[in-house]
């Protein structure tokens, strides 16, 4: 991802027709991750109102993500990937500048028709029909990426072994512990 060829492309556009810059934080098959703050920069450096768009779907739990914090107006995320659920769960993030493009945006759209959305969740409710199946599957998931991301800030791997330790059964505990300092021990990192 090369954020200048995009500031260069939005100063370009002096009519402001591109609507959003899309971005994928993670390339799931490489595991390729994009600077999602550089990106923000090129806009703002064009001063460009395109929003900022984010696939984050194999991202999030996975890689460092701010979605307040590097500005971006809409995340889109899903159960499938880093949170370690199957299929069917999309988690959103929309900015006030988002929810409000929403308004006046002409696409035909039903899913995406956010305002059903925010007023329902106001009360903790969703229009359609949920998958209340994986939300039970919830909280384990949950706790692996909590883990994983809090165990360890300069590696992917040593928090990934903590985190399927704590969610082991806990007689499996100590087996996969002593597997893993082995297999540590045999490795120079
Ligand atoms: C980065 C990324 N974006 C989007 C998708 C598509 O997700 P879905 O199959 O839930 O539409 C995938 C699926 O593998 C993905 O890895």
């Amino acid at each position: 991802m090369q954020a200048h060829l995009i500031e260069e492309r939005l100063k370009a556009d002096t009519q402001h027709a591109i609507k959003a810059v899309c971005v994928v934080h993670n390339e799931t098959s490489t595991g390729a991750t994009s600077n999602i703050q550089a990106v923000r920069r090129a806009i703002d450096a064009a001063k460009h109102p395109a929003l900022l768009l984010v696939d984050s779907i194999s991202g999030l739990a996975s890689a460092e993500y701010k979605h307040d914090e590097w500005g971006v107006d809409v995340t889109v995320s899903g159960s499938q990937k880093g949170l370690m659920l199957p299929p069917g769960i999309s988690f959103n993030a929309l900015s006030a500048k988002a929810l409000e493009a929403s308004k006046s945006a002409k696409l035909p759209k039903s899913f995406w028709a956010r305002d059903e959305v925010v007023e329902m969740n106001k009360t903790g409710y969703w229009p359609y029909t949920p998958n209340t199946n994986l939300l039970y599957g919830w909280p384990k998931p949950a706790t692996c990426c909590w883990i994983r991301t809090m165990a360890d800030s300069r590696g992917r791997s040593r928090g990934t072994a903590a985190g399927a330790r704590a969610c082991a059964p806990p007689s499996r505990r100590g087996a996969w512990r002593s597997s893993a300092t082995k297999r540590k021990a045999s490795r120079p990192c």
